[in-house]
């Protein structure tokens, strides 16, 4: 017989007091699940309060490559996911068009040695790993200016991969030159060499929405993720990371205007802030969305029951050079 809401909310509540489980969201999560987890904050935070965190067993409700990095700085934590989702925009990119992006700049005139990696954390651990054994690093959209600035200190030329926004929108901010693979553009000319990837959730705001919401409020601010492209991010008054969008919000007059463009679980938690979602169609992000109350209880049964189901395992020469990759950020 299927439990009712409040059943699962009971028994997730029973069994996280039996069990070593330290239950952790990401903001993007329905609110159900949000609510009941010991720890949430943004993909950053996240990774690095598990590894503080000393339960045998995190279940991490997000997408695959949050857990992934998880199990990749803390190897001996044991890491559940009730839904393996993958990111749709770390999807984009594997170890092999990796490989054909670092090809592209050699073919065109920019030795290897030359060349310094930058993945975004929206990866997979084996694209992680390849940038680690080149002498990258991962940055997330709250400290990808400043692994920027440090990594151009080295006189390279940086591949930025998979979000061509973020690269592009870091590269406008900082006045420098970029360029997308597969669009104009000579590669000998840019600082910053952008992988054509992106995150459909955040392409859904467009100039129309902000149009629409400047005429519709007179005064109202917009609020906008580096995800969105760059014409949405120079068209706003404030473009930041999940967890600088929250500051910003969460810091403004009760009487100010808001238009946010980012996932909509997170913005519609901060809706009594005057705050609206910048967009006519409602953004979802799908794969956030997969994890339901129903998985998070019985992937904690599995693990009562002795047989955990949906384990994160990452191989070791990969969990090697993707924790290089990451703690060189977090050495920053
Ligand atoms: P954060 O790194 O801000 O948590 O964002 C992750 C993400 O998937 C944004 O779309
Ligand atoms: Fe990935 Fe976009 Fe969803 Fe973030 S919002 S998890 S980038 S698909």
């Amino acid at each position: 017989m299927k439990l009712t809401n409040e059943e699962l909310k009971n028994e997730i509540q029973r069994l996280k007091e039996k069990l070593s489980v330290t239950v952790v969201a990401h903001f993007y999560q329905r609110d159900e699940v949000f609510e009941l987890a010991d720890i949430t904050g943004d993909s950053l935070e996240l990774a690095m309060r598990t590894m503080a965190d000393d339960s045998e067993y995190v279940l991490f409700c997000g997408v695959g490559f949050m857990g992934q990095s998880v199990k990749v700085l803390s190897p001996n934590k044991r890491v559940v996911m009730p839904k393996i989702a993958c990111c749709a925009m770390a999807r984009m990119i594997d170890s092999l068009y990796y490989d054909d992006s670092v090809k592209f700049l050699e073919d065109n005139g920019i030795k290897k040695e030359n060349i310094l990696p930058i993945t975004y954390i929206n990866s997979n651990a084996d694209v992680k790993a390849k940038v680690g054994e080149m002498g990258g690093m991962v940055c997330t959209s709250a400290n990808a200016k400043k692994i920027i600035t440090t990594a151009l200190s080295e006189g390279k030329k940086i591949l930025f991969v998979p979000d061509r926004c973020l690269g592009q929108n870091i590269a406008n901010q900082m006045g420098l030159k970029s360029m997308v693979i597969g669009q104009e553009g000579d590669p000998k000319d840019a600082d910053i060499i952008c992988y054509d990837g992106f995150c459909s959730v955040h392409q859904l705001f467009t100039l129309d929405d902000i149009a629409f919401y400047r005429k519709k409020f007179p005064g109202i601010l917009i609020a906008t993720h580096p995800e969105c492209d760059p014409a949405i991010c120079d068209a706003s008054d404030f473009v930041g990371s999940t967890s600088q969008l929250i500051k910003y919000i969460t810091e403004l007059a009760p009487e100010q205007k808001v238009a946010v463009g980012t996932e909509f679980n997170m913005v519609n938690r901060l809706r009594a802030k005057n705050t609206y979602v910048l967009s006519s169609t409602k953004p979802e992000c799908p794969t956030m969305n997969e994890t339901t109350l129903e998985d998070v209880y019985l992937t904690l049964k599995a693990i009562e029951e002795g047989a955990p189901i949906n384990e994160i395992e990452v191989d070791p020469k990969t969990q090697k050079w993707a924790k290089i990759a990451l703690e060189r950020m977090l050495a920053l």
